[in-house]
Order: structure tokens, then sequence, then C-alpha cells
């Protein structure tokens, strides 16, 4: 039980850190000019004249590449800023002040863990270069007792980034929902009720990033990720069959669909796959915020979003303890998750 940022610099890749070589990324995926420019919305008009024209640019976005990042998108500078100088203060503490927080046990409100995996789709406990702070964040009144007391700083600094990433979340799903031709409060209540999720991930300098990963390539499960990566590139998204960068942009957000959402539209928004490869010149943090359902809530095609003969519904309904029982099941599988869930419809001749 180790993070790997405590690990005195090591001048070569740690042997259980290797992955087999079909897991590597290839050498030409690792160039910073990888970073082809993923759709930039400015938020700033979406208030306002300019609404329809934002709502068609993450429609457009989102069908394109399941990705963008929103700018002037309303949640402070300052804010961000310092909740990420608190993260990080936490990942500079002494060792036995965050092991304490050590724990693989998923229910945990708040804990840490470094890079591995035991899954289905991952044998021979592969592990990846990261080290994870893991978190609910919202409602934060009835979290932050979870919280550390330590750094100082790290409760007040999280409560202020929750509450606000948590009302552009509410922004943006509006703008979908109307996007999507359904009620501007469509994902308002238990589709996005539950407990607000955080991954606050560190991923050190590596001394060889071609033989490993920060991250594996997965889809998020749930409606929708905001995610901040600061300025130092290393999420990549799958395009095309191809892994494209994500270009830093300074106080942006990333905004991605999650699994629930693709089966809430019946596949109009897809969750595409991303992944994140490490540098061995700088260590990278990135903070993903994740909403959530309910965990009773029941889920599938919106009533909108189907239609009896010529657009059937493709996933039945589940509730949200369902899909999270199946992604852990499926080690976040786009493909495998999306199976489980899925209707065949046999053509009648
Ligand atoms: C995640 C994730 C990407 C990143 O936490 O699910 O995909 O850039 N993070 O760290
Ligand atoms: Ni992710």
């Amino acid at each position: 039980m180790k993070l790997i940022c405590d690990l005195p610099s090591p001048k070569s890749l740690p042997d259980k850190y290797v992955l087999p070589p079909e897991k590597r990324p290839c050498d030409n995926e690792l160039r910073d000019d990888l970073s082809v420019a993923l759709p930039v919305i400015d938020l700033r008009g979406a208030m306002g004249d300019g609404r329809r024209q934002v709502i068609g640019e993450i429609m457009e976005a989102g069908k394109e590449f399941g990705f963008f990042q929103v700018v002037n998108h309303g949640v402070e500078e300052d804010v961000i800023q310092g909740f990420r100088e608190a993260a990080a203060e936490f990942f500079r503490m002494p060792e036995e002040a965050k092991l304490k927080y050590y724990s693989n046990e998923p229910n945990n409100p708040f804990r840490v863990f470094s890079g591995s995996v035991t899954s289905h789709t991952d044998t021979n406990d592969i592990r990846y270069w990261r080290d994870c702070l893991k978190l609910r964040c919202y409602p934060v009144d009835k979290l932050m007792h979870h919280w550390p007391l330590e750094p100082e700083i790290f409760r007040e600094r999280l409560a202020k980034y929750a509450v606000e990433v948590q009302d552009l979340a509410r922004r943006l799903l509006r703008l979908i929902a109307e996007g999507l031709g359904l009620d501007d409060q469509f994902f308002e209540g238990d589709l996005t009720g539950g407990e607000t999720m955080m991954n606050v991930n560190y991923y050190p300098s590596c001394p060889n990033p071609s033989l490993t990963l920060g991250i594996r390539p997965h889809s998020d499960r749930y409606i929708l990720t905001i995610l901040s990566q600061g300025d130092v590139s290393g999420l990549q998204v799958k395009h095309k069959g191809r892994w494209i960068g994500v270009q830093p942009i300074d106080n942006a957000f990333v905004v991605n669909f999650g699994l629930q959402l693709e089966m809430v539209t019946n596949g109009v928004l897809t969750s595409v796959e991303h992944r994140v490869v490490t540098n061995s010149a700088k260590a990278r943090m990135s903070v993903a915020t994740l909403i959530r359902p309910n965990m009773e809530c029941r889920i599938g095609p919106a009533q909108v979003m189907v239609d009896g003969d010529t657009n059937p519904p493709k996933y039945r309904d589940f509730t949200g303890s369902e899909l999270i029982e199946a992604y852990e099941t499926t080690a976040g599988n786009r493909e495998a998750l999306l199976e489980m869930f899925r209707i065949h419809h046999t053509k009648l001749c």
C-alpha cells in the first residue's frame, strides 16, 4: 500500500506498472500535437439571445465528439484554482497523513487509492500510473463531515467548488434537454439526484510513458462528467477509431456524457471512450465531477426519444444501483455495459 507520489523518484518504470504490449500507447500517440482542437463553447450567451446558438453548438459537438470544452461557464477562476491548490496540497502531505484514508472499498465516501484495477477485463491485477482521491462532494452539507480537516483549506475550498460545479452541471443539462427536445427540467430530480462523485486524479511524472497509462480506456458511467484538467495535457478521446488529445485551456471545463445519458437518449448522445497518457516532464492533476442518479431511480430511454415502429427503445429500464453494479462487472467497458441493458429486437418478416 503505497501512493505513486510517495515513491522515491524512480529512474525506470517499476515492473508492476508495465502494461502488456497490446495495452500500451503507441509512440505516435504520445506526441503533444495530437491535440486536435475539441470544440470550445462559450456559455456567455446561454442565458440571453445566444441560447439557441449555444444549444446548437453543444448538440453538434456532443454528436460529433461526445466531448467538448466550455469557457465563460460562470465558475469563478478563484474557486477553480482555490480547490486545485487545496487538492495539490493534499497530495503533498506526508505519506502517513494520506494513508489514513487509503481504501479499496467503493462505497467509502472519502478515500485514497492508487492505480490498481482488478476486474473481469483487466486480469493479473494490472496497475496504472495514477493516485486518486475519490469522494462524494454534493450535497455539501450532508457530506462535508467525511472530508479531511487537513490541509486546513480543503473543506471550505471543496464546498465552494462543489456548489458551483453542480450549478454548472444543472445549467448544462437544461441546455442539453432543450437540445434534445425534452422539457428543460427533464434531468432534474431522480436522474441527477444521487450524491455527486469526484475523482481527484494525480498522475506523478512518469519515467516511461510509452509503457503505461494513467487511466485505462473507459466510458464514464452516469449522466455528465465535468472535468478540470489543469494546464498539462494527457486526456485522450476516441474519435473515429483514433485517439485524439484534449488541448488544455486555462480554467475551461471538459464536459462529456456518461453511459446513463447514452441510454436515456436512446443512443442519440454517446458516451465516448477516453484514457489518460502519462508524462515524463510534469505531474498532472485533474478533477472530475460526476453527476449521478438516485440509487432507486428508474432509468431507461425517455419517451420522447423513442417511437414504437421506427425507433424502438434500444435499452430496457434499470435502476441506479443496477447501473453501478453493471459498471463494476464490466470495468467501464462501454460495449460490455451497454450490452447488459440492450434490447434485441427481432425483425418480423
Ligand atoms: C475520470 C477521467 C480524465 C483525466 O476520472 O473518469 O476520465 O483527465 N479522468 O484525468
Ligand atoms: Ni473518465
